[in-house]
């Protein structure tokens, strides 16, 4: 699979993009070019053969040079949110469940930045972008979809071939909210039905890799898991990985917040995806990722018991 074009990849550095360069590597590609804030992160990559540049989308004048000679980019979005996800918990006061009120304005730095590496993009004759964006961002009531929507809106205003990653949330997260629930034997969340179907990160980066070797043509995916967890099945998943008992304990808003922020959990930050996941907004399977990659993705369960260690560790 491996291509002959030079394939860039921004924000390189990070948990996806790293991933991703060793893929690209794994499969044999001849040109790779990865933009980093941080070079020096990146040493290890540029012993084996990638040319590693610097590039901040907050600085456009820097990305002429970082993505010249670029065929295909991986745009990788930035977590330059300001924070627009951390609705305060105050708004979801009320009946559980409750969202908060649209906000289309999000972070705007993150939009900004994004258009700063689409217009760089275009300038350095690039043929086909790929973004990782967010599940049904579209319709998403959570506030850091604006400028997802923004940029999707944006890469199809070009003329270049693009494919748009929408990843549901990451199976990641369970690691950080399980150990507690598995040491205190309660998972918390709002009342309600809620699911995910989560797509692991060695998930996300293998299709945006994929996407970036082979991709052609205008598309937008949504990558999910091939199975919507709710709550209940996910304590009994870590009961069943870890051996101790943890039920699905269904609090108010104010409630789940107090008991997150005493677990020392990001409860600002948990709400409005828990909010969310009320809503139903994860809560979906497609076969995208199947039919971009040829392979399933990691089921929750086989995720969680190769990642046990981690969830013992707080236990
Ligand atoms: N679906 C989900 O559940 C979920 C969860 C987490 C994140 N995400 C999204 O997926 C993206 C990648 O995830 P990740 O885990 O790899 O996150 P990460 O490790 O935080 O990586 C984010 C990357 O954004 C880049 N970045 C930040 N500011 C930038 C700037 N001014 N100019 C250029 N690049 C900039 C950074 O690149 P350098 O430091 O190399 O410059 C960093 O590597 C996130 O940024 C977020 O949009 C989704």
């Amino acid at each position: 699979m491996a291509s002959d074009r030079t394939l860039l990849v921004t924000g390189a550095s990070g948990h996806l993009g790293r991933r991703v360069l060793n893929l690209l590597l794994a499969a044999g590609t001849r040109s790779i070019v990865a933009t980093t804030r941080h070079p020096d992160r990146l040493a290890d990559f540029a012993r084996r053969g990638v040319v590693v540049r610097r590039a901040d989308f907050d600085e456009p004048e820097s990305l002429g040079a970082a993505f010249a000679g670029a065929h295909r980019m991986l745009l990788i979005s930035t977590d330059a949110t300001d924070g627009a996800e951390l609705v305060p918990a105050e708004s979801h006061a009320g009946a559980p469940g409750r969202l908060p009120p649209k906000d289309r304005d999000g972070s705007e730095r993150r939009r900004r930045q994004h258009e700063a590496a689409i217009a760089a993009a275009e300038a350095a004759g690039i043929e086909h972008v790929v973004y990782t964006s967010l599940a049904r961002a579209d319709t998403s009531r959570l506030v850091v979809a604006a400028d997802h929507v923004a940029t999707e809106r944006r890469i199809a205003a070009t003329k270049l071939g693009y494919t748009v990653l929408r990843e549901n949330v990451f199976t990641e997260v369970l690691l950080m909210v399980l150990p507690s629930a598995i040491a205190s034997g309660a998972l918390l969340g709002l009342p309600g039905d809620g699911g995910v179907a989560y797509i692991s990160r060695d998930d996300s980066a293998f299709a945006a890799a994929t996407a970036l070797m082979t991709s052609t043509g205008r598309s937008t995916l949504e990558l999910t898991g091939s199975e919507v967890i709710r709550r209940a099945p996910l304590a009994r998943i870590a009961t069943d990985v870890t051996g101790k008992d943890v039920f699905y304990v269904a609090l108010p808003p104010e409630e789940l917040c107090r008991r997150w922020q005493a677990a020392g959990l990001p409860a600002s930050y948990l709400l409005p995806f828990e909010q969310a996941t009320f809503d139903g907004q994860f809560a979906f399977t497609t076969t995208d990722y199947l039919r971009l990659t040829g392979r399933e993705p990691a089921a929750v369960h086989d995720f969680l018991t190769a990642n046990r260690h981690a969830l013992a560790r707080a236990a």
